[in-house]
């Protein structure tokens, strides 16, 4: 499982960071970053799904392969 962020959809909610702060950063003009590659470690599956479901600009997609 991986975890994709759209930046151009991102407008800063920091939803992401607050759930999810070990898969995701803001950097310093309040976007969201995806800290690695999108891989998704075994206990991280759950904080992914929440910090997708919580992004009101849908800009985190969770990916099953
Ligand atoms: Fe951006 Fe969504 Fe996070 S808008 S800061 S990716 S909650």
């Amino acid at each position: 499982m991986r975890v994709h962020l759209d930046a151009g959809l991102c407008q800063g909610h920091n939803r992401c960071h607050a759930l999810a702060p070990e898969l995701f950063e803001v950097d310093e003009y309040g976007q969201a970053v995806l800290l690695g590659e999108g891989d998704l470690p075994d206990g991280a599956h759950h904080t992914a799904r929440l910090a997708a479901a919580n992004c009101p600009e849908f800009a985190i997609k969770i990916l099953e392969s």
